[in-house]
């Protein structure tokens, strides 16, 4: 990096080991995307162009969660916050400008904060700029320890602290900006005598204070937001918090929510304008929304597209795709690759996967439409499957346009039913049949005069 521009280094490293989790922390999805991503979108909002995010414990996770967008340094060993930072140096050789670096699990912070701590550092021509914060509870965080003159000197563990500086609630929360020089010259000094025996990023501040140099702090007034995610409870205050943000983005840019508390948002989810979104209604990943919908109560709806004006009660989408004014649920199940056209319509109890549904077409109860696919204008009666599956393979099933399939019917695949046919309620359909034909395949009736008056005489007269 030969610049001036401003870098940023992210860690992500370690364990988490209070997440009891196989996953390393960074992982932990917030909202759709991982803790670790949401700080590395935040630097690039922020006008960093490739933040270096120093990876170790399920370091190959994370590389490949986040792909190339990203730099990252690998810290195999986990010898602290010094020697973390100290694993990015080389990618930042040459660079002149600013660099921040902030911590993997603070999913809340927002390009804004960066901003502001940059500019904190600009306006004081500060060496280091640290963020902290006031909490009523200190314990466990890093002390900000300030001198006489009211600027920062030290940062004290809790675990090195004194009776004294424990008292102080000023906590470092992890987040500073660093002159780059400076930094890349003192990280090869840290040493590890500690209580810990750990490599601080926080002695660094120690080391440009005995040197003279100029250290300055921006106080975050909300804790809540910049402090990190250490366990689950407090990721599950994070993600509430940013739910909130996001309906609220929502909400601002023309969508309707009804009870708030009940619909979550994921991150990358697009909603057009007079949209409503009802009770209990759980949107996720790359889920896109077209204007004028109506979608739930208690809809689930993941990594779907959905066009304008269509309407999604009660129903479970997952890699759907929907066109205009279509009309789902309530009660259905479009799996994967379920393909409905513009003016479509799934009603209750109707599971489609890897099918079109043509323009105007309705199968509008409790059916099965798997591996196939449905002319425009067609009507499946209820009842009606698509037997693709014979326990060995997959087959297709074509149902052309403007069919009608009488209820109950079963198609059993490789089957195809020709434009304009009729097939009669209750058939099992094994062959194909041609456009504008009529297909009966049922068992015929047989209907006995007085046959069920003259069963009743018989028991009867035996007793029964
Ligand atoms: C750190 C600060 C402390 C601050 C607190 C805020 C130091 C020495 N202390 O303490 O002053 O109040 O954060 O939460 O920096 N990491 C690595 N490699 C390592 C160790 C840590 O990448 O070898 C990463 C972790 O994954 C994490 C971040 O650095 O994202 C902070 O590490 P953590 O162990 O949580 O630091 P604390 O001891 O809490
Ligand atoms: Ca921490």
């Amino acid at each position: 990096m030969q610049s001036s521009s401003l870098a940023g280094i992210i860690l992500a490293a370690g364990k988490g080991t209070r997440m009891k989790s196989e996953l390393p922390k960074g992982l932990h999805r917030v909202c759709g995307i991982p803790m670790v991503e949401h700080v590395a979108r935040a630097m690039k909002a922020a006008g960093i162009e490739r933040p270096i995010i120093v990876i170790g414990h399920g370091g190959e996770l994370i590389q490949e969660a986040l792909g190339d967008g990203y730099d990252y340094a690998w810290q195999r060993e986990q010898l602290g916050t010094g020697h973390a930072a100290k694993m990015a140096s080389p990618l930042l050789e040459g660079h002149s400008g600013p660099v921040i670096v902030a911590a993997g699990d603070t999913p809340l912070l927002q390009a804004e904060h960066f901003s502001e701590l940059i500019e904190t550092h600009r306006e004081s021509n500060a060496l280091i700029t640290l963020a902290t914060s006031i909490l009523d509870n200190p314990k466990g965080y890093g002390r900000i320890v300030r001198g006489p003159g009211g600027d920062p000197i030290r940062i004290v563990e809790d675990k090195d602290a004194n009776p004294d500086q424990k008292l102080i609630n000023e906590i470092n929360v992890a987040l500073y900006c660093f002159d780059c020089p400076t930094l890349l010259r003192i990280l090869p000094t840290l040493t590890n005598s500690n209580s810990q025996g750990e490599y601080y990023l926080t002695d660094v501040i120690d080391s440009v204070q005995s040197e003279g140099g100029k250290l300055a702090a921006k106080v975050y007034d909300d804790p809540s937001v910049i402090v990190g995610v250490n366990d689950r409870w407090q990721m599950a205050l994070a993600a509430k918090e940013m739910n909130r943000r996001i309906l609220q983005r929502h909400a601002v840019s023309g969508v309707t929510l009804l009870e708030i508390d009940t619909i979550s948002i994921g991150v990358d989810v697009e909603i057009g304008v007079d949209t409503v979104i009802e009770s209990g209604t759980i949107l996720s990943g790359r889920t896109s929304i077209g204007k004028g919908c109506l979608i739930g109560p208690y809809s689930k709806i993941q990594n779907s597209s959905i066009g304008d004006g269509s309407s999604v009660i009660a129903s479970y989408l997952d890699r759907a795709e929907v066109g205009d004014e279509v009309w789902i649920g309530p009660y259905a199940h479009l799996r994967p690759h379920a393909h409905l056209e513009d003016g479509a319509k799934v009603g209750n109890f109707v599971e489609i996967k890897n099918a079109t549904v043509g323009k105007g077409a309705k199968v509008n109860h409790l059916s099965y439409v798997g591996d196939a696919s449905v002319g425009a204008g067609a009507n499946l009666g209820a009842g009606t499957i698509t037997c693709n599956y014979d326990g060995h393979k997959k087959s297709k099933t074509k149902i052309g346009e403007k069919t009608f399939i009488g209820s109950n019917s079963t198609l059993i695949a490789p089957v195809t039913i020709g434009d304009g046919a009729f097939v009669a309620a209750g058939s099992v359909i094994t062959d194909d049949v041609p456009n504008d034909a009529g297909a009966f395949g049922r068992a015929r009736q047989e209907t006995k005069p007085e046959w069920a008056a003259k069963r009743r005489g018989v028991l009867k007269s035996t007793g029964h």
